[in-house]
């Protein structure tokens, strides 16, 4: 194993998207950031310097970062924001994970466009599960995105001052670039030479903002191998459902005649009643020209299914199966029910707010709306208290095991005081080893959505998914304990529930959120205080010492 060093400059870039030049901010003046590529077991040791105009953290999506909390990279969760001008080291290990993972800016809405691949190949002699054990012959990182021709920082500050939902992007991209449907696109269409004949592992990455995407490339069949960092069993489809945070890796034979074909992607917009971006962004894999090649026509779009196909968005990721027998424990120590969804808060007399009737847009778990700490971060105050449960101030950890209220939670119109959560920074506290099981329950008490739910610190097992409410005397039967797979984010399906279930082996603070920002934004949010195994917090580091302070 390896230790590999980076530097991270964030700053701003001028791009042009859509016949508009803008300056955005970027790692190292890339959009999409670098990839960063490393062998199972290397250690990453990355300096990030601030040199924009906002602050930043950086978040490596999916890194399990054992004991390493220091440098997962939530602001105010586990470290205070890098601002301007300074700069801050995450040193870690990615073990025990092969695939593609990313990482992406953890403060407000820069992570549209801070954000880049992180791959993590077998380690040296140790052959890949797929493709007769060795390489494909290409791998490719494919990034798929979201453009606001706004800032996006204004963006989700105007949403935040008025309480409306924010603007919906102006178009989606691929690995950056909206693609030749659009005007002024056609040049920068990112295109991928493939050689006929050849195995290639694409790599793709969900890093839009708000919105769930179908992908399908034409003429091809795609192999999914992996997704989040974890093998699956080969599953063999024509489309693909990616949800924001989430990754998938998919083998491709280029055995079709000599030719261009288009990868489209476009969304699934489980909730029918909210605006989406219903744009469809293309990229182009080529097989290059010969003599005898008919490829001077245009390539075909390939079909993708409506956007409002949940039975196909669903079918797709319950297909998914690990690729090994998982290892299970055979008890649970801590059975949590969390509910998340969609409310709103009431607007502050004499204020006009742009919600619906006047309200401001929230959202929550268990009915408590996730308030950021914004003197320090959380992990900054539990290791200051001694490993205390609670910091007076800037958090308790009296987060609830179970909804505040049992209600038929995918009916609508129900009761207007369940819309209303209640503002708080909660985090809830387990043991050390302790074998957590979690359903996650979707409500409709205001609209209905498939919220990809994302837990830092771990990998889970998906148990098992389903619609209307979960009901344990029947949904237990329906769970895999055999092959489930294994991620970090989970698409909890529209009017439905997922359950997941984790050894809570990794001490320190780790959050779990919606990846759809606007959710985040309106705190559809809470933290897992993950007790130490030595004592408290003897085994956890001190603080590095070029720990940003707020
Ligand atoms: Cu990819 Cu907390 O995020």
């Amino acid at each position: 194993a390896k230790e590999q060093c980076h530097e991270f400059v964030v700053k701003e870039a001028t791009v042009t998207r859509l016949c508009g030049t803008r300056r955005i901010m970027t790692v190292n003046g890339q959009f999409p950031g670098p990839t960063v590529e490393v062998a199972e077991g290397d250690a990453l040791i990355v300096r990030v310097v601030n040199r924009g105009s906002y602050n930043v953290t950086v978040h490596w999506h999916g890194v399990r970062q054992m004991r390493t909390g220091w440098s997962d990279g939530p602001e105010f969760v586990t470290q205070c924001p890098i601002r301007p001008g300074n700069s801050y080291t995450y040193r870690f290990t990615v073990a025990g994970q092969e695939g593609t993972l990313w990482w992406h800016a953890h403060s407000s809405w820069l992570r549209a466009t801070v954000h880049g691949a992180l791959v993590i190949r077998p380690r040296a002699g140790v052959p890949y599960p797929f493709n007769g054990g060795k390489p494909p012959a290409r791998e490719i990182p494919i990034i798929l995105g979201e453009w606001w021709n706004m800032n996006p920082i204004d963006v989700v500050r105007t949403a935040t001052r008025t309480g409306a939902a924010p603007n919906i992007s102006d178009v989606l991209t691929v690995n950056g670039q909206p693609g030749d449907l659009y005007k002024c696109s056609s040049n920068g269409t990112t295109t991928f030479a493939v050689k006929s004949g050849e195995t290639n592992l694409l790599r793709f990455i969900n890093a839009a903002l708000n919105t769930e995407l179908f992908v399908s490339l034409a003429g091809h069949t795609m192999t999914v191998v992996g997704a989040d960092a974890s093998y699956t069993k080969p599953y063999a489809t024509s489309v693909l459902m990616i949800a924001p945070g989430q990754t998938t890796d998919v083998l491709v034979t280029f055995d079709q005649a000599r030719g261009r074909y288009y990868l489209a992607a476009r969304a699934y917009a489980s909730a029918q009643a909210v605006p989406f971006d219903n744009t469809t962004t293309t990229a182009i894999f080529d097989y290059g020209t010969t003599t005898n090649t008919t490829s001077t026509s245009s390539p075909a779009i390939p079909t993708l299914p409506a956007y409002n196909d949940t039975a196909t968005a669903t079918s797709f990721t319950t297909s998914l199966r690990g690729l090994r027998k998982a290892e299970l424990p055979t008890h649970v120590d801590e059975s949590l029910f969390f509910t998340v969804g969609i409310g709103l808060f009431n607007c502050s007399s004499g204020q006009t707010c742009g919600g619906p009737n006047n309200t401001r847009f929230a959202a929550s778990i268990n009915n408590v709306s996730f308030v950021l700490p914004s003197t320090t971060s959380i992990l900054q105050a539990h290791y200051a208290g001694g490993g205390a449960a609670s910091t007076p101030g800037v958090f308790t950890a009296d987060f609830p095991a179970n909804p505040p209220v049992q209600f038929d939670y995918t009916a609508q119109n129900v009761s207007r005081a369940l819309w209303q959560p209640v503002p708080g920074t909660k985090v809830y506290r387990l043991k050390y080893g302790a074998a957590v099981q979690l359903v996650l329950q979707g409500t409709n008490v205001l609209a209905a959505e498939n919220h990809p739910i994302h837990l830092h610190g771990y990998d889970f097992y998906i148990l098992a998914e389903g619609f209307g409410n979960f009901d344990a005397a029947t949904d237990v039967a329906k769970f895999n304990l055999d092959d489930p797979p294994m991620r970090n984010t989970v698409g909890v399906p529209v009017n439905g529930w997922a359950v997941i279930r984790f050894i809570a082996d990794n001490p320190g603070v780790w959050l779990m959120h919606c990846h759809l920002d606007v959710h985040i934004t309106w705190g559809l949010a809470m933290a897992f205080l993950v007790e130490d195994g030595v004592g408290e917090l003897e085994s956890l580091e001190a603080p590095p010492s070029d720990l940003p302070v707020c």
